[in-house]
This record gives C-alpha cells, sequence and structure tokens, in this order.
C-alpha cells in the first residue's frame, strides 16, 4: 500500500441528547444604553436584547433606557425594536454635568414605574475615546453608588486602551468609581457557543483532560481569519492594527481557556484565576528584524482604502508562536494567526495531537498517518470536530482520516445564538465568568506590548490567500503547517 491511496473518509456524525442546565433567572434591572444610536447598538446589543425577550429570558420587570447626544422619537425607537416594549430615551451630551442628573432623575422615575429596584446597567456603546469621561461623570453623579439597595453594573466594550499605559489609566479611573465585581468588559468571542464548548469538552468529560499535555498535544493552532478588508471600520482600525483588535483580547484569552489548568468551579474568580496563571507563564517574545516567532503583514491595497493614511504601516495581519511556560505546555507551541483579506472567513482553535510513536503498518511511517486533531469551529459555522485514523472499507488496507463532526446547527436544528444575548443575561446575573477581569489586561497588554514597540518587518500579501509567506515557515521548519480550513 502507498501513502498515496490515503483517503479521507466521510464525515460521522454525533448524536447529542437532552442535556442538563443550570437555571440563570436575572433580577429585575433597567439598562442604560449610552450611544443608543451608534453601529453596534443597532447590530448586536438591541437586536440581542429582541432575542432573549423573545426567549423569555429576559426579567419581567426590565426597561432599556437609550442615551444620545441628538433627541430621538422614542416611538420610532421602539418600533424598530419590537420585542421591547418598555423602551426610553433621554439625550444630553455626554461631558455635561446636567446630562448625569437628568439621567438620575430619569432612573429613579423609571425604576419606580418598571419595579426594577434601582438595579442598574450602565451599557457604554460608545467609542472608546470616551470611557473615562463617561465613568467619571456617572460616578461624580453617584449614579454608580450602591449603598442605596440597588446594584449597578457597568459594561465596557472594548478597546480596553491602547497600549499598557493607557490601559492601566483606564484601570485606574474605573477603580477610583467602581469595584471590580460591578466592572464588565465585553469580549465577544468568550460568548460564543463553541468557545465555552472548549471548557465543556476539556472539564465535563473523562476523556479529553488525560491527553491535554505535552506528552500528547503536539501542538495548537488558533486562526481567526477574515475575507473582508478593513470596510467601514478603517478609520478605527488603521489607528489600532491587528496586534490591538485581535491578539491583546480575543487571541489571548482564547488561549487561556485551551491552556488553563482545571479551576475548581465555574465561578467567575475561580476561571479566571487560572487564566492569570497561563497569561503570567507567557514565555515575553522577543521581537527582532529576523525573530522566528512573529509576523507582521498588510494586504496590497490596504494603503488605498478610504480613511486608510497613504503611508501606513499598520499592520492587517500578524502569526506568531507563543510557549507557556509551565509544567503542562513545555515544548508545546501555540501557534496563532489573524488577519484580514484574506481567502476565507474561518475563526478555530485546532488542537493537533502528536504522530503515533511506532507504525505497525508497514511500509507505513507514524508520519504517513494523520496526527488526531481536534477542532473547535468558531466561525462561520461552529461546530467541534476530531479527525481519527481508520479503517475504509474494502479487501485492501486503506487507512484514512475520518472526521467525527458535530455542527451545532445541524445537531440542535438552530444556529448558536448571537454572544452578545449570552453574555448581555450574564451581565445581568452578575456573572463574570466570561469577562475578562482587570489583571487579565494589565498580562495581556504587557505581553503584546513590545511588538507594538518593536519596529517589525511589514510583510505585503495579496488580499484573497492566506496571509504572508513567511507566516508559513513560523511553523513550516518545524515539520508543522497551518491547517486550511
Ligand atoms: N461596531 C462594531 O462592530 C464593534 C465591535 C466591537 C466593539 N465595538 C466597540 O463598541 C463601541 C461602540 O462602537 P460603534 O461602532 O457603535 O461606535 P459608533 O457607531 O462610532 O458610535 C456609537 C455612538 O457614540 C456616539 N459618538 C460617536 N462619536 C462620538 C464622539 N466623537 N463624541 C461623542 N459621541 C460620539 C454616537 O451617538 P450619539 O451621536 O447618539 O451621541 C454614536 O452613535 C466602541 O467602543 C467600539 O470599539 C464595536
Amino acid at each position: 500500500m502507498s501513502p498515496e491511496e490515503l483517503r479521507h473518509g466521510p464525515g460521522l456524525k454525533f448524536s447529542i441528547r437532552e442535556g442538563l442546565c443550570i437555571e440563570r433567572k436575572p433580577a429585575p434591572c433597567g439598562l442604560v444604553l449610552f450611544g443608543a444610536s451608534g453601529d453596534l447598538a443597532a447590530r448586536k446589543i438591541l437586536p440581542s436584547l429582541q432575542g432573549l425577550s423573545s426567549q423569555g429570558l429576559l426579567p419581567a420587570d426590565f426597561f432599556v433606557l437609550g442615551l444620545g447626544r441628538k433627541p430621538v422619537d422614542e416611538a420610532e425607537l421602539r418600533s424598530r425594536t419590537p420585542g421591547i416594549k418598555n423602551l426610553h430615551y433621554l439625550h444630553g451630551d455626554y461631558d455635561a454635568a446636567e446630562t448625569y442628573q437628568a439621567l438620575g432623575r430619569k432612573l429613579k422615575e423609571l425604576s419606580g414605574k418598571y419595579d426594577t429596584r434601582g438595579n442598574t446597567i450602565f451599557y457604554l456603546a460608545l467609542p472608546p475615546a470616551l470611557f473615562h469621561a463617561v465613568t467619571h461623570k456617572l460616578g461624580e453623579a453617584g449614579l454608580l453608588d450602591e449603598s442605596f439597595g440597588g446594584w449597578s453594573r457597568v459594561v465596557f466594550e472594548k478597546p480596553f486602551g491602547r497600549d499598557l499605559t493607557s490601559a492601566r489609566a483606564l484601570a485606574a479611573e474605573i477603580r477610583d468609581h467602581l469595584r471590580e465585581p460591578q466592572v464588565y468588559r465585553m469580549d465577544h468571542y468568550l460568548g460564543k457557543d463553541t468557545v465555552q464548548n472548549v471548557l465543556m469538552f476539556r472539564f465535563a468529560n473523562s476523556i479529553f483532560e488525560p491527553v491535554w499535555k505535552r506528552t500528547y498535544i503536539d501542538h495548537v493552532q488558533i486562526s481567526v481569519l477574515e475575507a473582508e478588508g478593513v470596510g467601514h471600520r478603517a478609520g478605527y482600525y488603521d489607528s489600532s492594527g491587528v496586534l490591538r483588535d485581535m491578539f491583546q483580547n480575543h487571541m489571548l484569552q482564547l488561549l487561556a481557556l485551551v491552556a488553563m489548568e482545571p479551576p475548581a468551579n465555574f465561578a467567575a474568580d475561580s476561571v479566571r484565576d487560572e487564566k492569570i496563571k497561563i497569561f503570567q507563564a507567557l514565555k515575553p517574545l522577543t521581537p527582532t528584524a529576523s525573530s522566528q516567532s512573529i509576523v507582521l503583514g498588510q494586504y496590497a491595497g490596504y494603503r488605498s482604502e478610504p480613511r486608510v493614511s497613504s503611508g501606513s504601516t499598520t499592520p492587517t495581519y500578524a502569526a506568531m508562536r507563543v510557549e507557556i511556560e509551565n509544567w503542562r505546555w513545555q515544548g508545546v507551541p501555540f501557534y496563532l494567526r489573524s488577519g484580514k483579506a484574506l481567502l476565507k472567513r474561518s475563526a478555530e482553535i485546532a488542537v493537533v495531537f502528536k504522530h503515533v510513536p511506532h507504525s505497525m503498518f508497514r511500509p507505513l511511517n507514524p508520519s504517513n498517518l494523520e496526527a488526531n486533531a481536534l477542532i473547535f469551529r468558531i466561525q462561520p459555522e461552529e461546530g467541534v470536530s476530531l479527525t481519527i485514523e481508520a479503517k475504509k472499507p474494502g479487501p485492501k488496507t486503506c487507512i484514512g482520516a475520518l472526521t467525527m463532526d458535530f455542527d451545532y446547527a445541524e445537531a440542535f436544528g438552530e444556529h448558536p445564538p448571537e454572544s452578545y444575548e449570552r453574555l448581555l443575561l450574564d451581565v445581568m446575573l452578575g456573572d463574570q465568568t466570561l469577562f475578562p477581569r482587570e489583571d487579565a489586561l494589565e498580562e495581556t497588554w504587557r505581553f503584546i506590548q513590545p511588538l507594538l514597540d518593536a519596529e517589525l518587518p511589514l510583510r505585503s500579501y495579496d488580499p484573497g490567500n492566506w496571509g504572508p509567506a513567511e507566516a508559513e515557515r513560523l511553523l513550516g521548519d518545524q515539520g508543522r503547517s497551518w491547517r486550511q480550513p
């Protein structure tokens, strides 16, 4: 038999039985939506509230109060969000003390009207430059004070700073007005079902954890690839770039879920304590022009995009080899890559196991037998697959990789919910498990900062491809290759 006879078999399907749920019922509350006229509010927040409402997951006593600079007709706003009847609107400048006094009066009125007991969520769906000022004004107006009975929580959108220094300054401002249990930093990747499934797979089963270590795992690949260019967020993106936009937050958070030790329970601080240990164990990257650990790229044509500066050196692609210096992961590289204008939109975590140590199927060598891989697909279709080597039917001895494939939509007859639904519900419940803690920001910025400071070569790549060729070499000379989703 020749290696050419190895074939990929058809997919097998998992079947899913009715599961057990952890009951979660939020207390009555009101949600103040700063930036209610914005893109995020329209595309994610209001539709997610509608989704929660249609599933009966919002508290019975609930209201939304939109806030913005321009007057908006409440009736018109309600007609755009039919699921939420108790929708109100207030306008005023974000930096004027009167706005917060009016907000306080309105909250008192609505809290009484809807019996929400003073429990309030302030969602800052605003440009990040306003986070400081709005937090300060809310604090000054006494609206974050919980000593009168109801609770106050503040949701911050990313980015949380643009470097270590500014992240520390924002953290200090937040600390002046809020206790950490009041702070919810959104990382919408953590609200995706498949991402949470990393924890379920690892810690609700006994078959994976014993092999989840350097002895059996060869390497891990985390890829978040986008087919589109920078599009309508070009202005923001050009001042940010892929390291700030993707790596400091989403990529490192995904890495931590894969790598962390088992927490004793599913409580927010137990999980976040374990994640911190991973961030602290990351081997610092030493970025140099000839670095073997990091490749930055920018797609051809990026500089001609509207609102992008003509001499821009903003990276739209990065790939890096990361090491975790602890007992479990010694010698296991984590390869991370993310970029725009690539061949396909795809996000996945691939845990690639080692080749068998010896092949009894001569003349096949261990390297002819495909290494097992467990893949968590995050987008576009959420699911999990496991590749295993197996005999193909027939009189000849043919071994091929079978893929056991669990497709979320197919298995459950529905698409997984928008991650904002899950995260908004968590805020109402006061569950911070899926929200990065302040110390995680410090550690992740500390890891990324040297890459922002270094003058690294910027490789050009053609749109509609897999990124710079140099990224292949990051793994290529190790006998490994990037998976092509
Ligand atoms: N959009 C996304 O896909 C996305 C994804 C991830 C994270 N985020 C984050 O979510 C937050 C909101 O994003 P977005 O895209 O919704 O922002 P946006 O549409 O640019 O702005 C949101 C609202 O903020 C107010 N605003 C905008 N610029 C302002 C300024 N210079 N001064 C005062 N108010 C201003 C406007 O409301 P009024 O005019 O009514 O006051 C605007 O409707 C940002 O922190 C962003 O980084 C967004």
